[in-house]
């Protein structure tokens, strides 16, 4: 198979997912990877594993790069089941020394598997600052607790200054290019920032120190190799994805719009058009997305880079569409900051949407508008009062930039 060297005996040894479109809900039209890394020195150690059936595929890869050596470690740095549904299937086949793990990661691989079966594998708990020699390198281990689980624990590979960060800094991204050099840059940091919008939005607060406790280390990381996509090795695309991250969890957001509506018989849809045809009239980008048609990761990305998120919804018995409940589920979860919002949306007679949309946005400690609702089949009248709100919006967003 294919050998693909980060380093001096350092090799990625993961498993490419073509196939997957759906990762527990988050749309991946571009396939996934699962990516470990086999360090092949005195003592042979592998990190990570891959999504349960994905063994095979693995296992021939770490055989490509040390033959049927021994592997000494098989270190844990987050037990979430896309790297550890094939751990028990690799244990048998590799028959680590030790697994290493966090102190939560232990629990976890307990909780997972079961007690008896992690009875059978030699588990070492490490903590920050814990040291492995291999012989010429030396792993050093960082907890990174909510970095997105408890467990989450990145490996740093001193000598070499490789840091393997787990889900830290991945993108849902398949190919056969295996380094963010070799790819079209503007995709990869597409895919990096809808990773981010998803699955670390939430622990921003946790990110934003995690950054900052890496830089007070004096931590120089040459490689950056995350557990999905590709890996990061270019001096500037290392400093451009960290820069990324530290703004990202600073909610940091271009001057946008972001109209996210569905409707009944398009008088919801005619005013998301109006309300959008105002924010471009004071030159402001806007983004219209209706819901049930465009996935919900691709939502998430754009609130993640967009200043303002206005919602519309009909009223369907009393209450939004059940397309926009999923909306806002969703991103009411994601924990947004930082962002305008507001709800508008048309109603037959006695009305429920536009109040419940408004309501669960006022749940979520956001800036919050004074919604916009109009009856039935929005008058011309309304579509310029529509035109008006858009153009207040962009006033507000154009405010908030300088
Ligand atoms: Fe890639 Fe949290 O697992």
């Amino acid at each position: 198979m294919q050998r693909v060297s980060l380093a001096d005996d350092i090799y990625w040894v993961g498993a490419i997912d073509w196939d997957i479109r759906d990762f527990h809900g988050y749309s991946t039209p571009r396939g996934s990877t699962y990516n470990s890394y086999l360090i092949v020195d005195d003592k042979v150690c592998v990190v990570d594993g891959v999504r349960a059936g994905f063994g095979p595929e693995m296992l021939r890869r770490i055989r490509g790069c040390c033959d049927n050596r021994a592997v000494d470690y098989f270190v844990v740095n987050h037990v979430e089941m896309d790297h550890t549904g094939s751990l028990p299937w690799l244990i048998e086949q590799l028959a680590p020394g030790k697994i290493v793990t966090s102190k939560r990661g232990q629990e976890a691989l307990v909780q997972h598997f079961g007690p008896e079966e992690c009875e059978r594998w030699d588990i070492l708990a490490v903590g920050t600052g814990d040291e492995i020699s291999l012989g010429r390198y030396t792993l050093s281990f960082l907890e990174a607790p909510m970095l997105h689980w408890p467990d989450s624990m990145f490996t740093y590979i001193k000598e070499p200054h490789v840091l393997l960060p787990n889900d830290a800094f991945g993108q849902h991204l398949a190919g056969s290019r295996r380094f963010a050099d070799q790819m079209d840059m503007n995709l990869v940091m597409e895919e990096a920032v809808t990773y981010f919008a998803n699955i670390l939005m939430p622990f921003a607060g946790q990110i934003a120190k995690m950054i900052q406790k890496v830089i007070d280390m004096g931590l120089e990381i040459d490689i950056l190799g995350p557990s999905h996509g590709v890996v990061w090795r270019r001096r500037e695309d290392i400093d451009a994805i960290i820069e990324a991250y530290a703004a990202w969890a600073r909610f940091e957001a271009r001057p946008c719009v972001c109209l996210l509506y569905d409707t009944m018989w398009q008088s919801t849809e005619k005013m998301a058009k109006a309300i959008a045809d105002g924010v471009a009239q004071e030159d402001v980008e806007v983004v219209v997305l209706r819901l049930g048609r465009t996935p919900l990761a691709q939502v998430a990305r754009h609130i993640q880079e967009s200043r303002a998120f206005l919602v519309g919804s009909p009223t369907l018995n009393n209450g939004m569409l059940p397309t926009v409940g999923a909306l806002l589920t969703y991103i009411k979860g994601l924990r947004p900051k930082s962002r305008l919002t507001g709800a508008f949306g048309s109603a037959g007679w006695g009305g429920g949407g536009v109040k419940e949309i408004d309501a669960t946005l006022r749940s979520m400690n956001l800036e919050v508008l004074e919604p916009l609702e109009y009856r039935y089949v929005p008058s011309e009248e309304q579509l310029l009062a529509c035109e008006d709100y858009g153009r207040r919006v962009a006033a507000r967003v154009k405010e908030w930039v300088r």
